[in-house]
């Protein structure tokens, strides 16, 4: 078995030992879930006021866990979710987490992220706390894919712990690599893809990887008002304002 595969690996075999719950998907911090999907309702509510936003028919939840933002931020603001997750008895206990709005879920994918070919049809793909996971190469390939899903004024966003150490993490336990800054930025660019907003999580526990939010359209795509975003970009540290 070559390194990659033992990478997917030993990570399938962490997510199935993990209990089907919020602290279990979360680390043990499910107690910070409310304060992440404020931040993400937040950045959302942004995108959604853009001069050409994204539609609100269709959305994508990758590597959804239980359905946690699939429950409290996505079914609330679109007219279907799909979700695409590999863990089996993630799976199966997602419709009950999600509850009333499950009458709103479309495809449930059971797919890992570096072989899924999305169709195009998605407003917005949510990337959260998973592309750790996928080794760089895969990552560029499957943010290409992604790219090509998009409908017209459709928009990626990732949210991912950031390592300011300026260097790539491993973690052991769980077989995920945590990215720093500059990386990210390096994988954005090879996939032609341009951030039109990004914020940093706030409010947040002390000790744990500052989280950004990033969102990114295909490089060539016009986006109104893209130059007062991006330069907006560095500076902006809340998404409060
Ligand atoms: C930290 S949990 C986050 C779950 C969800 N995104 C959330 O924020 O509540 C990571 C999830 O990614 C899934 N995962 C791990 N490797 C993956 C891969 N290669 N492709 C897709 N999902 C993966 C796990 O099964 C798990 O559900």
């Amino acid at each position: 078995m070559n390194n990659k595969s033992e990478t997917y690996r030993k990570a399938s075999e962490y997510w199935a030992s993990i209990p089907a719950t919020l602290d279990g998907v979360l680390g043990g911090f499910g107690y910070i879930s409310d304060i992440d999907i404020d931040g993400s309702k937040l950045f959302l509510k942004a995108l959604q006021s853009l001069s050409n936003p994204p539609d609100t028919h269709t959305a994508l939840d990758c590597g959804a866990g239980i359905g946690r933002i699939s429950k409290l931020l996505l079914l609330p603001n679109f007219d279907t979710v799909d979700v695409v997750e590999p863990d089996e008895k993630f799976i199966e206990n997602l419709k009950i987490y999600v509850g009333d709005l499950t009458t709103k879920l479309g495809s449930v994918y059971k797919c890992c992220l570096q072989d899924f070919n999305p169709d195009k049809k998605y407003d917005v793909i949510w990337n959260q706390w998973v592309l750790g996971h996928l080794i760089e190469c895969d990552l560029v390939s499957y943010l290409i894919r992604c790219k090509n899903a998009l409908t017209e004024n459709g928009i990626i966003v990732i949210k991912e712990n950031v390592a300011s150490s300026g260097r790539i993490e491993k973690d052991d336990t769980d077989s995920s690599v945590t990215r720093p800054l500059k990386q990210f930025l390096q994988i954005f660019k090879k996939a032609k893809l341009k951030r039109i907003k990004q914020c940093k999580q706030t409010n947040f526990p002390e000790g744990i990887y500052p989280v950004y939010m990033f969102a990114l359209v295909p490089m060539d795509k016009e986006v109104i008002p893209a130059d007062e975003e991006i330069q907006k970009i560095e500076t902006i540290n809340s998404c409060a304002r």
